[in-house]
């Protein structure tokens, strides 16, 4: 039997309250509709291990916090784990991979006014995700107001990241641009501030401009 073709590795990224949990749960309805079936997951975590290195990294215990180094060792060693236990398995076997948050987000938040050296960071990724590199990264982008007022009325506990300023927000923000503008091949920037309809027409978009004309079925 010939193997199947290999899944398509999709992630959203982007500030915190930019939509991507809504988006990633449309696309995979909107993928369903045409036949393909895509799994959703989530960075850090994704398998038992990763997400018990989620949870430390999130809310460390007690008043203990991590260096940023630390971080994105931890976060790093998380993404091993994904990526040899769901990633690579699921792409391997036709499925369709749409991930909330991977590489980029450790490039911002753990590079962030230069806690670790974009050298370091780059150079971790090129050791872990080495091929499995996203096919299409969508980068939901909004002014960080709007972002933290949805992420507020969404309710829950906020971590170690959504306390921080709102300069810290706002050069996340940045910096996911940044990444957009450099990388436009893998890329697209879109306005997460328009209704949550739009922009999944727009990721839609993105996805067809990608892949093509998408639809599974015969
Ligand atoms: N385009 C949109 N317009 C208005 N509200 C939205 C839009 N997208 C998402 N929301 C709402 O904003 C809140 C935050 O959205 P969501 O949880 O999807 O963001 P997120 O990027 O996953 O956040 P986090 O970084 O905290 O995981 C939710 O209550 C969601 O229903
Ligand atoms: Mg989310």
């Amino acid at each position: 039997m010939n193997s199947p073709v290999r899944g398509r590795f999709i992630t959203l990224e982007g500030g915190e309250g930019t939509g991507k949990s809504t988006l990633q749960l449309t696309l995979q309805r909107r993928l369903a509709e045409q036949g393909i079936e895509a799994l959703v997951t989530r960075e850090p975590g994704g398998t038992v291990c990763a997400e018990a290195i989620r949870a430390l990294v999130l809310n460390p215990p007690g008043e203990m916090s991590f260096s940023p180094l630390a971080e994105a060792l931890l976060v790093n060693a998380a993404r091993i784990d994904h990526l040899d236990q769901f990633i690579r398995p699921a792409l391997a076997a036709g499925k369709w991979v749409i991930c909330d948050r991977f590489s980029d987000s450790t490039r911002v938040y753990q590079g962030v006014s230069g806690a670790v050296s974009s050298d370091v960071l780059l150079d971790l990724e090129r050791h872990v995700v080495a091929q499995t590199r996203p096919d299409l990264t969508l980068i939901l982008d909004a002014p960080v107001s709007l972002a933290l007022e949805r992420r507020a009325a969404r309710g829950g506990k906020p971590d170690v990241f959504e306390t921080r300023g709102l300069a810290f927000h706002q050069a996340v923000r940045e910096a996911f641009s940044d990444i957009a503008r450099r990388e436009p091949g893998r890329c697209t920037l879109i306005d997460a501030s328009l209704p949550a309809s739009d922009v999944a027409n727009l990721a839609w978009s993105a996805i067809s401009a990608r892949f093509g004309a998408v639809n599974a079925r015969p």
